[in-house]
């Protein structure tokens, strides 16, 4: 097992990456005093995972509440939102009460929001199961569900106390699904590690085939980036923004496709090739480094190009972005790769290109 460390004062808490930790509660126990948890996932997640989990809490004197949700995107919603606090008030769980999520990012994103409200705030850990949700979303405390008007607009900065990563509970994730992690994954080589980038480019194979080692590896080097980029900024003044590279496109198609008909990886892939060929009309990458980001995505086997939704109806979705500022949409894009910044000052033109170049 490898423990990486978010730094945020007091606030600051370990990440646990290794195999079979779901049988490690013991990392879990300082955070449980009361000896009961709630334990929150969803039907696919839970048939796999939970009985498991139970039996590790129950083997540290910890009972555990379990709420199970439908699983899909489409439900990171009000309504779920509304099951947990129907739990938990039924159950009349107390503030002390840790919310543990066990699943993917949809579970981590509801469960965190779950947990920075019920209550006014009640303990939160994190026990991702996805490759998406082991390098980014567990990591970083943004919590929050989806409105029908734009994605992940409801929601509350709220750090876990710990993240478990339990990296055997991936041999059970669908090839879509791992792909699509790997687009997050993706992301940190282009945004600010260019040595792991190339690491990337040598071993996505190895990822693709679920090689133990190279799947640690990648999930721990993102986990240190993330928690870099989070320590320094943790409330997206700043640095923290980049971390949004190709999310403006993306939650354009995840919205104006509606809410699981893309998976967000796919989409933050389609929208990283829109970033960089808008770079490129920027006179900032070079014809050959957007070809060299394009082939690194299509060996992942994720789209390189967006749905055809038509230049209007994608900015007028991007004008939903949370980095919208005075009005003006703000890209994350690629001065170089491995460099990343956030500009308001696209031209109209050049967005417009991209556009029509980028989807089909
Ligand atoms: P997800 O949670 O929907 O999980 C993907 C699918 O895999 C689901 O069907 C799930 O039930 C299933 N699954 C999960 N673990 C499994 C396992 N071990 N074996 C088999 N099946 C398994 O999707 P995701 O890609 O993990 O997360 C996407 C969500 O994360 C989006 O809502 C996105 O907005 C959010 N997100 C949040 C942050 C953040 O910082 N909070 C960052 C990135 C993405
Ligand atoms: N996934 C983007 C962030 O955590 O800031």
């Amino acid at each position: 097992m490898q423990t990486l460390h978010v730094g945020l004062a007091e606030r600051s808490y370990p990440i646990h990456i290794g195999s079979s930790l779901l049988s490690r509660a013991d990392l879990l126990m300082a955070h449980i005093p009361q000896k009961r948890a709630v334990v929150i996932s969803n039907t696919t997640v839970a048939p796999l995972y939970m009985q498991q989990l139970v039996e590790s809490l129950k083997s540290i004197g910890v009972q555990s509440q379990t709420i199970i949700l439908p699983d899909g995107e489409q439900y990171k919603n009000g309504e779920s939102l509304n099951t947990i606090y129907d739990a938990l008030l039924s159950a009349h769980s107390e503030r002390s009460t840790p919310l543990i999520a066990l699943g993917g990012g949809v579970i981590g994103d509801i469960t965190g929001y779950a947990a920075a409200t019920y209550l006014r705030g009640v303990p939160f850990i994190q026990i991702p199961t996805t490759v998406l949700s082991q390098v980014d979303s567990s990591v970083g405390g943004k919590t929050g569900i989806n409105h029908p008007l734009g994605k992940n607009m409801i929601g509350a900065f709220y750090q876990p106390l710990v993240v478990l990563a339990d990296t055997f509970t991936l041999d059970t994730l669908p090839d879509k699904e791992l792909r699509a992690g790997i687009a997050e994954v993706i992301k940190y080589g282009l945004i600010r590690d260019l040595p792991f980038l190339e690491w990337l480019e040598a071993n996505i194979e190895k990822l693709l085939a679920r090689d133990t080692a190279a799947l640690q590896y990648a999930i721990s080097r993102s986990c240190q980036n993330k928690a870099e980029v989070v320590g320094a900024d943790e409330r997206e003044s700043g640095e923290r923004a980049l971390l949004n590279l190709g999310h403006t496109f993306g939650h354009a198609i995840e919205n104006g496709m509606g809410y699981g008909v893309w998976l967000h990886g796919e989409a933050v892939a389609a929208g990283t090739i829109m970033a960089a060929d808008l770079s490129h009309r920027m006179g900032w990458l070079g014809a050959d480094e957007v070809a060299r980001v394009r082939k690194l995505f299509e060996r992942t086997g994720l789209p390189v190009a967006g749905p055809k939704l038509g230049a209007e109806k994608y900015q007028q979705l991007m004008g939903l972005d949370k980095k919208v500022s005075n009005g003006k949409i703000r890209f994350v894009l690629l001065k170089s790769l491995g460099n990343a910044v956030i500009t308001g000052d696209v031209p109209q033109t050049l967005l417009a290109q991209t556009i029509e170049a980028c989807s089909a």
